[in-house]
């Protein structure tokens, strides 16, 4: 239980503390929250700050997960005998708990899809825990994105695809988890995508209603 926790804090903090899209939208004299769909995420600084600042955001977002993956790896992991994967789960869902929840912006931060995505990175030094991830992560995102130019619907579909993928990649005995980690791993993959979800309850009323900004569009709301 305790490596659970410590992931689960560090993750927290280093999520809510590397707030990529707040710190540069301050840096740009703004508090980003107030703009665009207000969100602190790297959608709303593209289309609020530019592309520069996007892609800073992105980097940042996705830096604090690697962060927390290292960390664990070196420093936590190898204390404990609980599998890696489901720490690094622990640390990954912790990290987007604090970027949408950070505790000293009245946990008003982002939507986590960026720092999920980070997940993915820090996993490329395992290739067989990384590969649970990819497939959607990587194909369907840009798919549906460049198809439909809505960034959230794209988000929407990766971040189920992740939990679909992750549950087959067990089911046939891919991923290494022990016992009730099974279980375990494929419930925190699953709150990975309600939270995301959730997150983007005013997203999926703008794609029914039909009022959802596409990609580059700028106006407020
Ligand atoms: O990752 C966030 C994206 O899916 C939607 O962002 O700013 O359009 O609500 P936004």
């Amino acid at each position: 239980m305790l490596a659970r926790i410590l992931c689960l804090v560090l993750g927290y903090l280093l999520g809510s503390i590397i707030q990529g899209g707040y710190w540069l939208g301050r840096f740009n004299h703004i508090d980003i929250r107030k703009y665009g769909s207000g969100n602190a995420g790297t959608t709303n600084v593209m289309r609020t700050l530019g592309k520069k600042y996007s892609f800073l955001t992105y980097f940042l977002d996705i830096f604090k997960v690697i962060l927390a993956g290292i960390i664990v790896n070196f420093c936590i992991a190898p204390h404990f005998n609980v599998s890696e994967l489901l720490l690094f789960l622990y640390a990954g869902f912790g990290t987007v708990l604090g970027h949408n929840f950070p505790f000293y912006l009245g946990f008003k931060g982002g939507k986590g899809i960026a720092a999920t995505s980070g997940l993915v990175i820090a996993l490329i030094p395992f290739p067989h825990y990384c590969f649970a991830f990819t497939l959607f992560g990587l194909i369907t995102f840009p798919l549906v994105l460049f198809t439909t130019k809505y960034v959230s619907l794209a988000s929407l579909i990766g971040i189920a695809g992740f939990f679909i993928e992750f549950v087959i990649w067990d089911l046939v005995g891919f991923l290494p988890l022990n016992g009730t980690e099974h279980v375990e791993s494929c419930i925190i993959v699953f709150l990975f995508a309600a939270l995301g979800f959730i997150r983007h309850a005013a997203n999926i009323k703008r794609l029914i209603n039909g009022t959802e900004r596409k990609m580059g569009e700028k106006k407020n709301g």
